[in-house]
């Protein structure tokens, strides 16, 4: 199924009360930032997607696909980097890898290595395919997700929440998650991630309540605030890996 355009149609708020934005509408190559409070419902958002909602969510949203509702979850169509960080599966990574290939109808072996060099070039302490999911870090594990959804899964409909959560290279994440004229929403509280998508959705108390388009006096303050996030990350990293600021000074 070729996908022109995903709607949000509103249901209501945590009341019971109807959602202020009535409804949304994204497009291939479109990036939608869900912002707001811990609480205010992003992840319910995604899963409304995710599920394709008709209604019979808590939010009873509906979710139309080039128009339509589903009479059933996309399959093939959504891939999710969710909040959670643990892998069920009780496999080594070479394992999962190729049975996930297997599943999608393509060919593990050679997805392998380019799977492998993207997972650790997203995260500090690397990952081999001989290790087991289950002793895998949250962020080696999230690492390894990414990866898989940017190589493997390569769907038209991308979902993130919090990528900036788990000590991955968070801008690089976002990078090879976007891809090519794909509709990405993601979940954040990052002020340079939100200002990365050309629109925002604002959501409070579990409704939408406003659609922001990014305006160019915004972007070029994402610039000041990039650079001060590179310095930011710059000491974060120095300090974890148990350096000190000084030495930072010195270079
Ligand atoms: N419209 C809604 N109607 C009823 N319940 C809702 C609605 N939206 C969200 N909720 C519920 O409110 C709770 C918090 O929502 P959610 O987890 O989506 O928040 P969040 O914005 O993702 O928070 P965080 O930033 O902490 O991840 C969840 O239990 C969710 O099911
Ligand atoms: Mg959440």
């Amino acid at each position: 199924m070729i996908i022109e355009t995903v709607t949000i149609l509103a249901g209501h708020d945590k009341q019971g009360n109807p959602e202020p934005s009535e409804r949304v509408d994204l497009r291939p190559g479109d990036s939608l930032a869900l912002v707001g409070p811990t609480g205010s419902g992003k992840s319910e958002l995604l899963s409304d997607i995710e599920q394709a909602a008709c209604g019979d969510t808590r939010s009873g949203r509906t979710i139309l696909i080039n128009g339509e509702p589903l009479t059933k979850a996309p399959s093939g169509m959504v891939a999710t980097l969710s909040q959670k960080t643990n892998f069920v599966m009780d496999a080594s990574v070479e394992q999962f890898i190729l049975l996930h290939a297997e599943s999608k109808g393509r060919d593990g072996g050679s997805l392998m290595a380019p799977l492998m060099k993207m997972t650790n070039s997203l995260c500090g302490e690397s990952v081999s395919q001989e290790m087991s999911l289950q002793v895998l870090s949250g962020g080696q594990s999230r690492a390894l997700m990414i990866a898989d959804i940017a190589l493997l899964s390569d769907t038209p409909i991308v979902l993130i929440d919090e990528v900036e959560n788990a000590g991955i290279h968070k801008f690089k994440a976002l990078e090879v998650l976007a891809g090519h004229n794909k509709i990405v929403i993601s979940a954040t509280h990052d002020p340079v991630l939100i200002l990365m998508n050309n629109t925002r959705l604002v959501m409070r108390n579990g409704a939408m309540t406003a659609l922001l388009y990014a305006t160019k006096n915004e972007r070029r303050h994402a610039e000041n605030l990039k650079h001060m996030d590179d310095i930011l990350m710059r000491a974060r990293e120095d300090l974890r890996m148990g350096r000190t600021l000084e030495m930072q000074e010195e270079t």
